[in-house]
């Protein structure tokens, strides 16, 4: 195995831990094709490249941040973080055998969720996907879908009536996504969700997902549960798609309406000249 050198891939940030877990003791594992070691070092956290070498570190979101290259762009800026009456509930790091690009084209997909998550994120016969923009934020060099409309069975741990959910997507950089929904507690104030992928190998990663919610009513147990479960179905889907990797070729898989915002994705990555994770560039 070794380093990729999709330069692309290399210059970005990247979480790699909850920085709560990290101490003396070093911990293997892996960035873009490379071994890494990550370790407090004077109670500092110091990633460190297959040599020894010190890689740059951040922490932010309760993540400890690295990167291989030099990223041009900062750490995405999740402005829901900031407000301290939110509940923050980090679900934990889950191992997927798939490329973490196939990760957010499921994250981004409204169609699966009445056969993937039936009873909770969807139901039949509520299948329909009704036209969404999406596009990219040339300014902020992101992809957005807004004003998703979905009807979900219980689009929240607080919801058991069912909700017409509108929801915002964002990618705010190639391996992380994120959702704005309405909350269903308080319909003036948008729930936040952040899916942080370390992409190990080209077919390969972990993944973080977090949430910022508007939600006084729920225990942390049944908001946690509610996301893993939600996660756990999507990790079953997306490893059992082929390839692992994930085309850029607009040709290569046929798309729907429900794909929008996955076809504008792909365009992103593919303008970007991005090829760790993909069909076309392999590892
Ligand atoms: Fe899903």
């Amino acid at each position: 195995m070794t380093r990729t050198t999709d330069a692309v891939a290399l210059n970005d940030w990247y979480a790699v831990a909850t920085a709560a877990e990290l101490g003396a003791t070093p911990q293997c594992t892996q960035l873009l094709g490379e071994e890494i070691t990550l370790q407090r070092e004077a109670g500092i956290a110091t990633p460190r490249d297959s040599t020894g070498a010190a890689l740059p570190a951040r922490e932010a979101y309760g993540l400890l941040f690295t990167t291989l290259g030099q990223p041009r762009r900062d750490i995405v800026h999740i402005a829901e973080a900031a407000e301290t009456d939110r509940r923050v509930v980090p679900c934990g790091w889950t191992t997927i055998h798939a490329s973490g690009l196939r990760i957010v084209e499921n994250f981004l997909d409204m169609a699966h969720f009445p056969y993937v998550h039936h009873g909770i994120l969807g139901a039949e016969p509520h299948t329909e996907v009704m036209h969404y923009p999406s596009g990219i934020d040339r300014e902020a060099d992101e992809v957005w879908a807004t004003g998703c409309r979905f009807w979900q069975p219980r689009a929240a741990a607080t919801d058991t009536t069912g909700t017409m959910m509108e929801i915002d997507y964002r990618v705010p950089s190639p391996f992380v996504v994120m959702l704005y929904r309405f909350a269903p507690s308080q319909p003036h104030r948008r729930d936040c969700i952040a899916l942080f992928i370390q992409p190990m190998q080209a077919a390969l990663c972990r993944a973080l997902p977090i949430m910022w919610l508007v939600d006084e009513i729920s225990t942390h147990s049944a908001m946690l549960h509610f996301e893993q479960t939600i996660f756990l179905q999507d990790r079953i889907i997306v490893e059992n798609q082929r390839p692992l990797t994930l085309p850029l070729e607009p040709r290569a898989e046929i798309p729907t309406r429900a794909d929008a915002s996955s076809v504008v994705y792909r365009r992103w990555l593919k303008e970007k000249g991005l090829r760790f994770g993909t069909t076309e560039g392999g590892a």
